[in-house]
């Protein structure tokens, strides 16, 4: 797990948005995996300007979602398929069809969706970069404290704690969904590269159990430390909490010129 310390929020998304544009100058037609939540806003944002201004084209490119609600109307805000769309998808050239979410309504089998979403990441050939955020309580996708390390794409049921989180997002009187479909921690750890992203001292002490604690299924990102191309990128305010962050910041700049020479997907 490599992590990078940034002085704040916009410099982490600046950051990931380069190495999404390295990525996709590599293999144009990379399939990339994708997340929701405010995080990740700011780097959707980069990446328009990116492709806005011709450097960057998702064209040949599929994405895989990480979660969706269960049993939630695409043209519902709340679903991450309406963020999807409004935040990037109708602002870049990705086809609209090769962009999946996990789904599942009422009348399907939550088993079988799940199967299906893994048999098309296996289609596309497996994520070649799967972005994460953290949820305060150290989830990543809606693998709640608990979830399986060995969990595949699922139905689960939120934490009140996530649900209360996420209420912020939801009108007054609406009703905020408490399951949902969400890839797996095994599916998640399939991914050839890792980049997750925690801005603000609110992700913290998740960030410090995932970096500096010990591998549990208490702290769902803390998986990662078995994934060999991870890359974590923090604002100033989230690595708050690091143990070691003299020993991560020399680590980092002895990367530097590794990185700059042979670039950050040496191994796809
Ligand atoms: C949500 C999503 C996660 C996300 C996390 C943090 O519940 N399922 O994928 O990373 O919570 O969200 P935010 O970036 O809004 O803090």
């Amino acid at each position: 797990m490599q992590v990078l310390i940034f002085e704040n929020k916009q410099k982490v998304a600046f950051f990931a948005a380069q190495l999404f544009k390295e990525l996709l100058q590599l293999k144009p037609a990379a399939t990339l995996g994708l997340a929701t939540g405010s995080t990740p806003i700011e780097l959707y944002k980069e990446l328009v300007k990116l492709y806005e201004k011709k450097e960057i084209s998702f064209s040949k490119a599929a994405s895989f979602n990480l979660d969706e609600y269960y049993d939630i109307d695409e043209g519902n805000r709340n679903s991450y398929r309406y963020f999807m769309n409004s935040m990037l998808f109708e602002k870049i050239d990705i086809n609209l069809k090769n962009t999946y979410l996990p789904t599942c309504n009422q009348y399907q089998n939550p088993g079988q969706q799940g199967k299906h979403y893994e048999a098309l990441i296996q289609e596309c050939g497996g994520i070649d970069l799967q972005l994460l955020g953290i949820g305060a309580n150290g989830h990543i996708g809606f693998n709640e404290p608990t979830s399986s390390l060995a969990s595949r794409t699922r139905i689960k049921s939120l934490t009140p704690q996530t649900i209360q989180d996420n209420s912020r997002l939801f009108e007054k009187g609406e009703s905020q969904p408490q399951l949902a479909m969400t890839m797996g921690i095994a599916t998640i750890l399939d991914a050839k590269y890792i980049v997750l992203l925690a801005t603000g001292e609110v992700k913290a002490r998740a960030v410090s159990d995932m970096v500096n604690g010990s591998l549990s299924a208490n702290c769902p990102a803390s998986a990662l430390q078995m994934h060999p191309n991870t890359i974590v990128l923090l604002d100033e305010a989230a690595a708050s909490q690091l143990k070691n962050k003299e020993y991560l910041q020399w680590v980092a700049n002895q990367n530097e010129s590794i990185v700059k020479k042979h670039g950050y997907f040496k191994d796809l």
